[in-house]
Formats: C-alpha cells, structure tokens, sequence
C-alpha cells in the first residue's frame, strides 16, 4: 500500500488495471447515484428506514440518497442532546427540510443528557455517558415507528478499514473513541444498510454535491459525537454549554469571514474548568477561560496547529470578552498532534 501512494506507485497500479486488466476509466458519480437508488429500492421494496441524522457531512448524504431512492418510507431521527453548537438543530432541520423535503423527527432529549452528566469530570466516562443515553433515546425514538424493518448507517471506508480484522484475527483499534455517539453495531432486529461504505470522505462530498446537498453542509468540519461533552472541560452544565456556544460562533464565523474556514481540519473554543482574575471597566471579574483550537490535518490521526494571524486572533479575543458574559480571558492553543489530541478531553 506504501508504494501504490507514490506518483510511480500510481502510475504502475493505473497500467496494470487499464493495459494489462483492461479496465475502463468510465466510473462516474452520476452511475453511482442511479446504481445505489435502484439497489436500495429493489433491496428495500416497500419497507422502512429509520437513519440517525447528525447534521454533519455522511448522515446527510445517505438521507438525501435515501431520500431520492425511497422518499418517505425514510424516516430521519435528530436527537438533540443538548451538545451541540450554536443553531445546530434549527439550521440542519430549515436546510434538510427546504432543500429535500425530509421527514425528520427532532428529540429533544438535553434534559436527560444534561441531568445524566451531572458532577462527571472524567472524559471517558462523560463519553460512555453521551454515548449510553443517545442509543436508549434512539431506541425508544424508533419504537414509535411502526413496522420498521431497515436501520441506514453512514459508514465511510475508512469506518470499515477501522474496525476490519487482521489476517491474525485481532481487531485492529486504531481509535478506540471513533464512533462513540453512534449506535452499537447490534441493533435488534433491524437490518442494516450502508450505502457509502465504499466511498472515501472526499468522494462522499463529491456524491453530496450530486444530489444538491448545499455546501455549507458538505464542507463542514468533523464535529465529535459527543459533541460539546468533550469541548466543555470537566463537569458540564446548561450554563457552560450556553457561554461555550458563543465562543464558539464568535471564533467559527470570524474564521469564515477570514476566509480561513475552510482552509482547516477542525476548530473549536473549548471553555476550561478555571476561573481566572480580570477587569472589565472598574470592576474585577472572575470569569471562565476560553481556549481556541484550530488545526489541519489529513486524516484526524495527526494535526498541526493553525499559525492564525495575531491580529486575527486579537480581535476574536476582543469580541468574545466583549459580548460573552462568563468569560474574561481566552487563550489560543499551539500544541500539535502529536503530543496533544485534536480534542482537549
Ligand atoms: P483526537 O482528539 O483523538 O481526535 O485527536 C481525532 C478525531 O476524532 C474526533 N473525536 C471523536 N469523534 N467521538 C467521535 O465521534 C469521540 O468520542 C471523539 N473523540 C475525538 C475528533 O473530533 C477528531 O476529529
């Protein structure tokens, strides 16, 4: 596999297959859209789906495939669990439901989460905690569908490559973390469906971008299941989440506005669980840390920091002290990875 990433690598593997094999180079995304539509509707006949929708780039591209395949024997489950980022339910919802006419059950369970994450500080255990609730939300979501038959996953390859077994048998656990705020392998009686499990991330764009699915979803950066959990360090609560989600609008758009978006793997504010001394006009403040992460990478398994222009970074600290009450200082993180994590927990 190391040679075949090799221009030389490259252009052997191509003479092989077109020379030698006799492969034609006519695979297209538009043969891939009617060849997957017309498998899922014969596969799935006149039964129910039910997909867990995230709002981020796979979970939209299976609905909008399954949309087009077997429009509303779909049935899409939103849940909120009270972790995610400013507007993130109302802005998937507006987009997925304008553009393609989904039906989409929003459950709103942050109560649950929120009450469950009570006093927990260690990361893995808010992890097990997101991660328990959200499946037992969703099971009891499906239950009030009846007679559905079909559970649509949006499994990637590199999903597949993950968790694939080595020619000794072991699983190979490259992150152990991965798809914590997904769904177990196990679902009852449902029968899976997977229809991008052969496609890489950027080829998922690519046939997202075929079936109209607007770019501001598309280009999206990779956002954890469990979501917030894991940005407000230690305990979590409502009015941590809240102050976290203006932060973090401030930071997002402003690298929007700078056109620095879409230049980055991953960016996030994440909010520390010290309060540090500070003056706002006459008066001493005691207020939370906001750290700022922004990062590039390949893949997800190593990052460099961003080197965001001080100026830049100046006036979103600015912004963030001035309009987020809860916050008197913010620092911006330049650790790599390794020896950081991309996330801080
Ligand atoms: P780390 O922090 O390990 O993250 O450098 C690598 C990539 O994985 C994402 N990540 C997660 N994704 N559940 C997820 O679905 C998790 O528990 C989780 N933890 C980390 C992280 O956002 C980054 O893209």
């Amino acid at each position: 596999p190391e040679v075949s990433h090799t221009p030389d690598g490259i252009k052997i593997l191509d003479t092989f297959l077109t020379k030698v094999a006799g492969c034609k180079k006519d695979w297209q995304m538009g043969s891939f859209v009617d060849e997957q539509t017309n498998e899922i509707k014969a596969a799935i006949g006149h039964k129910k789906v039910v997909l867990g929708l995230s709002g981020g780039v796979d979970s939209t591209v299976v609905a909008t495939l399954l949309n087009k395949a077997i429009g509303k024997q779909l049935y899409c489950i939103f849940v909120d669990n009270g972790l995610l980022r400013s507007n993130e339910v109302e802005e998937v919802e507006k987009s997925l439901k304008d553009n393609f006419d989904l039906q989409i059950r929003i459950i709103d369970a942050s109560e649950s989460f929120l009450s469950e994450l009570k006093n927990v500080t260690d990361p893995e255990e808010k992890r097990k905690i997101i991660g328990r609730v959200f499946i037992e939300t969703f099971q009891k979501a499906i239950k009030e569908i009846d007679d559905v038959e079909y559970l649509a996953q949006g499994t990637i390859y590199p999903d597949v490559i993950e968790s694939a077994a080595t020619s000794t048998g072991k699983k190979v656990t490259i992150k152990s973390h991965h798809n914590v705020g997904g769904l177990p392998e196990d679902m009852g009686n449902l029968k899976l469906i997977e229809p991008l499990k052969l496609l890489f991330k950027d080829e998922v764009r690519r046939l997202g971008k075929e079936l109209g699915v607007p770019n501001s979803i598309l280009n999206r950066h990779p956002f954890p299941g469990p979501g917030l959990g894991i940005r407000v360090i230690g305990e979590v609560t409502k009015e941590k989440c809240d102050i976290f989600r203006k932060a973090d609008y401030i930071f997002i758009n402003a690298l929007k506005k700078h056109n620095l978006y879409s230049q980055i793997w991953q960016a996030y504010a994440a909010l520390l669980p010290v309060k540090t001394v500070g003056v706002m006009g006459d008066a001493r403040t005691y207020q939370h840390i906001c750290v700022l992460r922004a990062v590039t990478s390949v893949d997800g398994m190593t990052a460099d920091y961003v080197d965001i222009p001080h100026e830049i970074l100046g006036s979103i600290a600015r912004q963030i002290v001035n309009e987020v009450h809860g916050i008197n200082r913010v620092v911006y993180d330049i650790t790599s990875k390794p020896p950081a994590t991309i996330e801080m927990e």
